[in-house]
């Protein structure tokens, strides 16, 4: 089975592809993190669990989600990380997660996808998103290969660097970092209630129809890609920067 967690899409296009081509379950974690709800889910084939890349890890919410969640049948597991540029030693915290569940590890695939993090950097435009999204395709066709073949995904090389940057780093980066407080609804803001619907954590509530948000952010950037009028900024570090979502996958492409 594919499990998924995304912000802004990349991982569901991912996770899509791969459910298309191994023929495989989809399931979407966000009802289960967003209702508190441990995931009971039964599967005789791979768990195949596709998320973003948070600080050079899987994010905490979707760690949580796995850790707290009941996966019955298969004992095989890979990870699919999306991410901007790279990955870091993810792999050491994933197979660590196995090893807690008692599940075996069959590796973690880097896939390069577009950059969403406009909170911090910058998103690329939709055409120049389109083709890097076209150039991970290779990536998720070894994945395929791998999984439909049982093998290990090809082991990572992670240096002293990455080993900072996902052991050390990672902490700090939710300390000093993930915070709600920044976040502004302009004059542009409609009340629609997108940004509610679409935060995983519920974090986010309309008072006299506008949003405001509560402490509980992970920075997944969906209210601020999705909102329809443009209407959300992270104080001034988004400002002019495109909004980002990842085109659909479509079958047969
Ligand atoms: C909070 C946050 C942290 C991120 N950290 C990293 C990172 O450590 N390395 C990286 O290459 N990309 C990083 N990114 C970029 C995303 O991992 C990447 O764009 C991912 O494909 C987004 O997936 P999604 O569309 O499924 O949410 C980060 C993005 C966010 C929002």
């Amino acid at each position: 089975m594919i499990v998924y967690f995304t912000g802004t899409g990349n991982s569901r296009y991912c996770a899509q592809m791969l459910s298309d081509r191994l023929g495989d379950e989809l399931t979407d974690s966000f009802h289960f993190i967003r209702d508190g709800v441990g995931a009971e889910l039964a599967s005789q084939r791979p768990w195949v669990f596709v998320s973003p890349t948070y600080a050079w890890r899987l994010p905490r919410i979707f760690m949580e989600f796995i850790r707290s969640g009941h996966f019955s049948g298969s004992r095989e597991v890979y990870f699919v990380m999306t991410c901007g540029s790279e990955i870091g030693h993810a792999a050491g915290g994933n197979r660590a997660l196995c090893a807690e569940k008692l599940l075996c590890y069959k590796g973690t695939m880097q896939v390069v996808m577009p950059e969403n993090y406009i909170a911090l950097y910058n998103a690329p435009e939709e055409a120049e998103a389109q083709k890097i999204v076209d150039s991970a395709r290779p990536t998720l066709e070894k994945a395929i290969d791998c999984i439909s073949a049982h093998r290990d995904f090809p082991a990572p090389t992670a240096g002293v660097v990455d080993c900072l940057k996902s052991g050390m780093v990672n902490p700090l980066f939710y300390h000093f970092i993930v915070k709600a407080r920044p976040f502004i609804a302009s004059d542009a803001c409609f009340g629609c209630g997108k940004c509610v619907q679409n935060c995983v954590l519920g974090n986010i509530k309309l008072r006299e129809g506008k949003p405001a948000w509560g402490d509980r952010c992970t920075h997944c950037m969906a209210c601020i890609c999705f909102c329809p009028a443009k209407a959300i900024e992270y104080g001034k570090a988004s400002v002019g920067k495109p909004r980002y979502r990842c085109p659909p996958y479509r079958q047969n492409e």
